[in-house]
This record gives structure tokens, C-alpha cells and sequence, in this order.
């Protein structure tokens, strides 16, 4: 009975989300479906502006503070602790940039990190600080080489919650307990994480993530949390109206109205189905993957206990098996060392099985 009125559940949620019937999409860590809700909650604020222009100022700045007050508690920050920025690479540029550094600063990240979180450093590297790119030669050994390396000090730790080219997911609370008994920054790049896994920050001292894949929510909107004492240390790299008054506000100017009202309608429905069941989906998808990639033989780079809903198979030519998938109606991406899928909560177990059945076969002909 229980796992009836899963699958009917199931089927409900699907239905918000019609792409589904078309298409075998595993690809939200490129970019989550957007519910059906979505696109009519954004054009409220443009109707509003149509219809009031500036007078409807109090509802925009009234949406601007419920979301980040959701945010916030969520997340187990303040409100305050909240900028909202265009991206995730703009959020860390805009810290990496307000931070100051002095000659002899290690700034330590894996040697793999994606663009966004090795080349924001430049500033950094001017004022003399070094970065220390860690090699990381097998997945199940990521965390313990990065705790390693800041081992001899160091002024931040920069890491992706979770890498998009491999899956592999770092315990946030054990890597902030081990940079704060040092003395060292943790910051994090969480967008592959960020909706698929539970996340608390209270450990995490500079954090950014844009809304568009595992929270369903469209390009433009993003945030920068940042902890009180990481804001201590930050002089803004940008000034503007909005931060005038207030030598360690981030904010600097208008945010993206109009996909806050969005992003508002989507927290509402994820609350609503619950982010307890969002994970567990999650992780039964996962394990079904992986479950279904044991039965057939394929190669999983993925840590098996260190993951969020990112697996990479690998394959001899990523991108020709992602063409050959896409063929056959099944979104995945290439990326790493051969295809990365990625099921989020709306997925079935149909799904997973189909793409590990489908993949199996594409290689068996390569
Ligand atoms: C780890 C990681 N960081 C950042 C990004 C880019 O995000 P944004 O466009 O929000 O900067 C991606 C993927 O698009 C990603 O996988």
C-alpha cells in the first residue's frame, strides 16, 4: 500500500513537470526542469510592473525579504548572511575579490575544480597569495587530500559541494569544523548540491549557488552566503547605491526581481512536497543507478557513499555516447571521463533503469 501511494505521488508530481512525458531527461545538473507554476509566478511581477510601475515597490521588496528569510532558515543562516547575485560565478568573484590577502596566503583547491572555482584568484595572486592546486588521484580520497593540504595552513579552502564532472560530495560539516580549528576560510561552490542533498551552513563560511539546477529555478538569480566572519575580512569589491552605508554589505545594486518571484512559487512547492522526501528520492534514485550499473557491468567513477545525484559512467567517448543516448530520447551530458546522469526527484525508477539498459548497449557496440 505504502509504495502505491508512492508511485500514485509520483505520477502527481510528474504530471507539474511535462517534459517528462517526452523525454527521459536526466540532466538536471546542466539544468532542472522548471514546473508548470513557474513561468506564471515571474510574469506576476511583470504584470505588476505593467499595471503599478514603481508604486508596486512594497510588494517587490516585500518578495525580495520573504525569500531571503526562506532561504535563511533553511539553510540555517541569518538573513543578513544572504546577497543575491546574478550566478554562482559572480558570487565568487564578488568574494574572492573582497577579500584581502597578504604575501604568503595558501589558497588551497583541487587540482579538477571547475573554472569558476580556480579562476577567480587573480586579485589574490597580485597581493602574493599562492594557489595550491591538489592532485586527486582516486574520488574516495578527495576530502582527506584537501584536509591534508590545508594541514600547513592555509587562508581559504575552495571547493565544489559537489563536482560536476565526477559526483563526488564533500561533508561540509566536517571540512568547516576542520578550517575553523585552523583558522581557515571554507568556501563553497554548491550549485551541483544545493536542492538534491540536505545543506547547512553553519560550518561554511563563504557559500554561492545560482538556482537553476537542482532548484528548479531558472537562470539570472543566485546567492552569496557569507558568515559573519568572513564578512570581517572583506572590504566589497563593488560599490554601488545599495551598499553605501555599510562598509561590509555585498549588495550593491538591484537583484533579479522578477525570478525571485519564481524562485518564491518553486520553494513553495519543494517545501510542499517536502525536502525530507526531495532527498530521499534522491538518494532510492541513486542507489538504484548504481544498483542497476552493478547488474550490467558499467564503470562508475562516483564514489559510492560520497554522492548527491551526480553519477558518471565512464566511457571511451563521452560525447559520441551522448549523442547515441540522446537518440534514443534520454538527456544525459558528457562530462569527466564519460557520461554524467543526473536524476532528480521527478525522475522514476523507469527513468534510471531505461538510461543504465540503454547505456549498457551503446557501449557494448563502441
Ligand atoms: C560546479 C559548478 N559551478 C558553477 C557552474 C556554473 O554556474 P553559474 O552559471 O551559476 O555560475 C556549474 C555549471 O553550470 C557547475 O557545475
Amino acid at each position: 500500500m505504502a509504495s502505491l501511494v508512492a508511485v500514485e505521488r509520483t505520477a502527481q508530481l510528474r504530471e507539474l513537470f511535462p517534459h517528462l512525458d517526452e523525454r527521459v531527461y536526466l540532466d538536471t545538473a546542466a539544468a532542472g526542469l522548471c514546473w508548470k507554476g513557474h513561468g506564471a509566478a515571474v510574469a506576476r511581477f511583470y504584470d505588476e510592473v505593467k499595471n503599478r510601475g514603481y508604486d508596486a515597490r512594497p510588494e517587490w521588496w516585500a518578495m525580495i525579504a520573504k525569500v531571503r528569510s526562506r532561504l535563511a532558515q533553511w539553510l540555517g543562516v541569518t538573513a543578513q548572511d544572504i546577497t543575491f547575485v546574478s550566478n554562482t560565478t559572480e558570487g565568487l568573484n564578488l568574494a574572492a575579490n573582497s577579500l584581502e590577502f597578504r604575501s604568503g596566503d595558501r589558497i588551497v583547491c583541487a587540482q579538477d575544480e571547475f573554472p569558476s572555482v580556480i579562476r577567480i584568484w587573480n586579485k589574490a595572486e597580485r597581493e602574493g597569495a599562492e594557489l595550491v592546486a591538489v592532485p586527486i588521484a582516486h574520488e574516495s580520497e578527495r576530502q582527506a587530500r584537501l584536509m591534508e593540504a590545508t594541514d600547513a595552513g592555509a587562508r581559504v579552502l575552495v571547493v565544489s559541494q559537489t563536482h560536476s564532472g565526477t559526483g563526488t560530495t564533500l561533508d561540509l560539516g566536517v571540512l568547516g569544523r576542520h578550517c575553523r580549528e585552523r583558522g581557515t576560510l571554507l568556501m563553497v561552490d554548491g550549485i551541483q548540491a544545493l536542492g538534491a542533498v540536505p545543506t547547512q551552513l553553519d560550518e561554511v563560511d563563504i557559500y554561492a549557488s545560482s538556482f537553476f539546477k537542482w532548484m528548479l529555478s531558472g537562470f539570472g538569480i543566485g546567492m552569496l552566503v557569507t558568515s559573519a566572519r568572513a564578512r570581517e575580512a572583506m572590504a566589497p569589491a563593488w560599490q554601488g547605491y545599495a551598499n553605501m552605508d555599510d562598509s561590509h554589505q555585498l549588495q550593491y545594486a538591484h537583484v533579479n526581481t522578477p525570478a525571485l518571484y519564481g524562485l518564491d512559487s518553486t520553494l513553495e512547492l519543494l517545501e510542499g512536497i517536502g525536502w525530507d522526501t526531495i532527498h530521499a528520492r534522491v538518494r532510492a534514485l541513486g542507489q538504484e543507478l548504481i544498483a542497476q550499473s552493478d547488474r550490467l557491468g558499467l564503470d562508475l567513477v562516483t564514489p559510492r557513499d560520497q554522492h548527491a545525484g551526480i553519477f558518471v559512467f565512464r566511457a571511451p567517448d563521452g560525447e559520441a555516447t551522448r549523442l547515441r543516448l540522446a537518440e534514443r530520447n534520454i538527456s544525459v551530458s558528457a562530462r569527466g571521463e564519460g557520461v554524467r546522469v543526473s536524476p532528480h526527484f521527478y525522475n522514476s525508477t523507469q527513468d534510471v533503469e531505461h538510461c543504465a539498459t540503454a547505456l549498457a548497449e551503446v557501449l557494448a557496440t563502441t
